[in-house]
């Protein structure tokens, strides 16, 4: 990162010099830190559509071409070749592990699985009925109250506890919140499966009888948690480094991000869209639902559509579409009708004049419910298992920022309200 060009700003007759700082790929980017400073003037940005809040080495996204890559890889390379627990490895230090080391990382992982016993009694305090990243946040955020020997941001060891921690637990945690709702037992961690097959295990397992594993599941399901691994500066991994830049305990960070998450906009749209393509039902229904999206007072958008940055198309979603075929045809129910009404609707949405001119091409989330419905989970669990597959990418952009030594995030604002003014008493409103 280099700073030999400069932006020049003329502003009320004076003229003031901003550094470019010149990534590795992307984007130039106006170094306007000092600008308050010098200038007395903000910049506004709401939504962050122009600003960089801060340098990572992570993961990198070219929107107009339809490039994600995490430390470089392409992710349709890891899709195919790698796993959820080797992509872990590479997002948290940088590189992709030897066998010995990759051995080394399940290793500590998998002896991470199981979560406090007591937090068994934190989960019978929710209603059955709550929404399974309800009960997350809240008891992700506990994790602060039951881990003290990880609280310490300062000492790397017990910040590599934590990021370790919070991998192997997330799953655990979002299966028992998946179990409660359902009233069936927690079932336990089980060491010698895989990741995804664990997870699997965890939720579908009941005492009453064997559960296995169905290899072609849990290779999907790796496969989601890998596209879903991390994605640059996202609204939930920005709310985990906002929350973590003022020293917050990384458990309470995760629990941050996992509410934003929760957004339709964000990590709920998986969910929304899932019943969307339900509530279509079928393909003859679809123009009303494209008039719908198309009519900016019905305030309906078609969930699954559209993306901050991806204005080309979301390669995330190529792979998606593939291994929702792939494992709907394995599974023999290919002439499952929400796939029909999916596919239909992306087909007429990208020959749309409104869709093609606004760049609206379908996300990762289009179809990841579709695979994750035919696995037999219900749509209140799509959202809680992108938040397993996020936390790798969460707590390695949080350990980043942290070692970064960065500022406190705090914003500006153009203030509108009212100029100061004097108190009234009451008796004469
Ligand atoms: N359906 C219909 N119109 C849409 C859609 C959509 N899904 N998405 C955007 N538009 C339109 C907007 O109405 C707007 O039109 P205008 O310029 O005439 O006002 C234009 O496209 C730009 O939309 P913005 O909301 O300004 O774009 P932004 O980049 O802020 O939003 C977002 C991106 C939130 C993803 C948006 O496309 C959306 O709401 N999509 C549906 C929800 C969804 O699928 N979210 C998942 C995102 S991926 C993820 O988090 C894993």
């Amino acid at each position: 990162m280099c700073a030999d060009k400069t932006a020049t700003l003329s502003l009320n007759g004076q003229t003031y010099d901003l550094p470019i700082l010149s990534p590795t790929m992307g984007p130039d980017v106006v170094d306007i830190r000092k600008l308050y400073d010098e200038a007395d003037i903000f910049t506004y940005d709401p939504g962050f559509t122009s600003t960089a809040a801060c340098k990572s080495a992570i993961t990198y996204i070219d929107g107009d071409k339809g490039q994600l890559l995490y430390r470089g890889y392409p992710i349709d390379q890891l899709a195919k070749e790698s796993s959820h627990l080797e992509v872990c490895f590479l997002l948290l230090y940088g590189e992709l592990p030897t066998a010995d080391q990759l051995e080394d990382f399940r290793n500590r992982v998998t002896r991470h699985t199981m979560v406090h016993e007591q937090m068994h009694y934190f989960f019978r305090g929710f209603r059955r009925d709550s929404h399974p990243m309800a009960t997350m946040v809240g008891v992700v955020g506990a994790m602060s109250a039951f881990y003290h020997d990880s609280l310490d941001i300062n000492d790397p060891w017990q910040r590599e506890v934590a990021a370790i921690r919070m991998i192997a637990k997330l799953p655990t945690i979002a299966a028992m919140a998946y179990k409660y709702s359902v009233g069936q037992p927690f079932v336990y961690p089980k060491n010698s499966l895989s990741y995804a097959g664990n997870f699997l295990n965890m939720c579908f397992a009941v005492p009453a009888e064997d559960y296995v594993v169905n290899p072609i599941l849990e290779k999907a399901l790796d496969r989601i948690m890998m596209l879903h691994a991390d994605h640059e500066q996202n609204a939930s991994t920005s709310t985990v480094r906002l929350a973590g830049s003022s020293g917050a305990n990384p458990f309470a960070c995760i629990a941050a991000g996992i509410a934003c998450l929760w957004g339709p906009a964000h990590g709920g749209a998986n969910q929304a869209c899932l019943e969307m393509l339900r509530e279509i039902g079928t393909v003859d229904r679809i123009p009303e639902y494209i008039a719908r999206a198309k009519d900016k007072n019905s305030g309906f958008r078609l969930m699954g559509f559209g993306h901050r940055v991806y204005k080309n198309f979301d390669p995330r979603a190529t792979v998606m579409k593939e291994s929702a075929d792939e494992v709907l045809e394995l599974l023999g129910s290919h002439n499952n009708p929400t796939l029909q009404v999916a596919k239909e609707l992306e087909r007429i949405a990208l020959s749309d004049d409104y869709f093609i001119s606004k760049k609206l091409y379908p996300n990762v989330d289009f179809y990841s419910g579709i695979i994750l419905e035919a696995m037999g989970f219900p749509t209140a669990m799509f959202t809680p298992i992108f938040a397993i597959s996020r936390t790798v990418g969460w707590i390695s952009q949080w350990k980043e920022m942290i070692t970064d030594a960065g500022k406190i995030g705090r914003p500006r604002q153009l203030y509108i309200g009212p100029t100061q003014r004097d108190y009234v008493d009451v008796k004469d409103r």
